[in-house]
C-alpha cells in the first residue's frame, strides 16, 4: 500500500492507499494502537450493505472483540443534527464503560465521514477515529484534513469541528460499486488539484483520465496518492483554514456552490464544481492572469472526464444571489481563487462585478 503522512505534530497520521485492501484494516489499526476493545462503525445502509461484513471480519481478525454498526441514512439531507444526535446516543449505548475508550470507524463517502467524524469529535469530548472513504471525493478530499460537520436548515456545514482522524484507510476497490456519475463527480476534485497545485499531475490526467475513470488500478492509485499528498501538504500549512493556503481548495467552488444550489439537485457537487472551475479559468484569462491556453486545457480535460462545462437552464439572478451569500466573502467583498497558470493558483479579492456577472452568465448559457 502507498503510505502518505499528514504532519501535524502530535496530531500526525497516515493515509494508506491500496486496492482491495479492506481485509487489512484491523491490522493497520492495531499497528497504530487503535484496536480498542470497542470499535463503532458508522456507515449507511447502502455502504454498510456492501462492505460492513468485510470490515467487521477485519476488525475481529485483529483481535477486536466488540464491533458495532450504526447506519446513517444515505444522502446529503441526512447529514443533519438529528442524525448526529442519534449517532452519539448510540455511541453512548454501545460504549457505556467509561474505562474503555472506543474507536470510531467511518465507512462511507463525505456525508458519513463528516457526520461520523463530528460524532467522534464530540462523544466524550473526543475519541479516536479512522476514516475509510468509499467515494472518490472522500478519498481525495473529505477524509483528509479533519473538517467534520453537519448541516443545519440555515446552511451547510454550520455545526462542526476541526478534528483530525488517527488514520485514513483508502481501499480504491470500493469504487467499483460507486455509480459512474459519482466517480466522474469525484474526478472534478482530482482535476482541481492538478489545476491549482501540480502541472505534472494535470498533464498525467490529460494522458490518462479515461483509464482513471475506468478504475485502472495503477493509474488510479498514482492519481489518488498524488492528490492526497497535495492535500496533506495544504493541511500541514493551514490546518485551521486561516492562513490563506487551504482556501486554494475552493477553486471552482464559489460559483460552483451557487450553481449547485440554483440547480435544485439536478447537478451533483462535482458537476457544479466542474462548471465553476471552467468559469474561474475564464475569469483568470479575462483578468489578464493567464493565457487562454490554460482555460482551453482545463475545459478539454473536464469534457473528457464526462463533466459539464456549463449548467444550462439555471437562473442567473439566483446564482448571483447565492454567490453573494458565500461564507468566504468578507463584508460583501468577493473573493475568488483564480489561476496564473496550470498548477498555480492566486487568491483575488474584489473582482469587478461585471466580470463575475459575465462569468456566471456564460456558465449557464
Ligand atoms: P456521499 O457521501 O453522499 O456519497 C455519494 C453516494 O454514494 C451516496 O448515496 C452513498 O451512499 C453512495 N456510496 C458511497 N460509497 C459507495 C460505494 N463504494 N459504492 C456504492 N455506493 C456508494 O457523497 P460524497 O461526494 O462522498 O461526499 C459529499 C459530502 O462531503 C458533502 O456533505 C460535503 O460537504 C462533504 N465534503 C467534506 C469535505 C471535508 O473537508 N470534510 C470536503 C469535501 C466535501
Ligand atoms: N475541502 C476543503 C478543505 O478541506 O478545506
Amino acid at each position: 500500500m502507498e503510505a502518505i503522512g499528514v504532519e501535524l505534530g502530535k496530531r500526525s497520521y497516515d493515509i494508506l492507499i491500496g486496492f482491495d485492501c479492506l481485509p487489512g484494516l484491523g491490522e493497520a489499526m492495531k499497528e497504530r494502537g487503535l484496536a480498542s476493545d470497542n470499535v463503532a462503525v458508522i456507515t449507511s445502509p447502502r455502504i454498510g450493505g456492501l462492505y460492513y461484513d468485510t470490515v467487521e471480519g477485519a476488525l475481529h481478525e485483529a483481535g477486536i472483540t466488540s464491533v458495532g454498526r450504526w447506519d446513517v441514512p444515505d444522502g446529503e439531507e441526512n447529514k443533519s443534527l438529528d442524525n448526529f444526535a442519534a449517532a452519539v446516543r448510540w455511541l453512548a449505548r454501545f460504549a457505556p464503560d467509561p474505562s474503555i475508550e472506543p474507536a470510531v470507524v467511518t465507512l462511507g463517502g463525505g456525508v458519513i465521514g463528516d457526520l461520523g467524524g463530528f460524532a467522534a469529535a464530540s462523544f466524550r469530548r473526543g475519541v479516536p477515529y479512522v476514516q475509510v472513504p468509499t467515494t472518490l471525493l472522500a478519498a481525495v478530499d473529505s477524509s483528509v484534513g479533519g473538517k467534520t460537520a453537519v448541516n443545519l436548515p440555515e446552511g451547510k456545514n454550520l455545526v462542526g469541528a476541526f478534528y483530525q482522524p488517527r488514520l485514513v484507510y483508502v481501499d480504491l476497490g470500493t469504487l467499483r460499486t460507486l455509480p459512474e456519475r459519482e466517480v466522474r463527480s469525484g474526478m472534478a476534485e482530482v482535476i482541481k488539484y492538478g489545476a491549482i497545485l501540480d502541472a505534472d499531475l494535470f498533464q498525467f490526467l490529460e494522458e490518462s483520465v479515461e483509464e482513471a475513470l475506468g478504475l485502472e488500478a495503477a493509474v488510479l492509485t498514482r492519481i489518488v496518492s498524488r492528490c492526497v499528498e497535495l492535500k496533506a501538504e495544504v493541511v500541514r500549512q493551514d490546518e485551521l483554514d486561516r492562513a490563506h493556503v487551504r482556501v486554494c481548495l475552493n477553486f471552482g467552488h464559489t460559483l460552483g456552490h451557487a450553481i449547485e444550489k440554483a440547480a435544485d439537485g439536478r447537478l451533483t457537487h462535482g458537476e457544479s464544481v466542474a462548471v465553476g472551475m471552467v468559469a474561474a479559468a475564464r475569469m483568470s484569462v479575462a483578468s489578464g492572469l493567464c493565457e487562454a491556453e490554460v482555460e482551453a486545457r482545463l475545459r478539454d480535460l473536464v469534457v473528457r472526464a464526462g463533466l459539464p462545462v456549463r449548467a444550462e437552464g439555471v437562473e442567473l439572478e439566483r446564482v448571483l444571489a447565492f454567490m453573494a451569500h458565500d461564507k468566504k466573502f468578507i463584508a460583501g467583498r468577493n473573493r475568488f481563487v483564480l489561476l496564473s497558470d496550470i498548477g498555480r493558483w492566486v487568491e483575488r479579492e474584489g473582482v469587478p462585478t461585471d466580470l463575475v456577472r459575465r462569468a456566471a452568465r456564460e456558465a449557464i448559457s
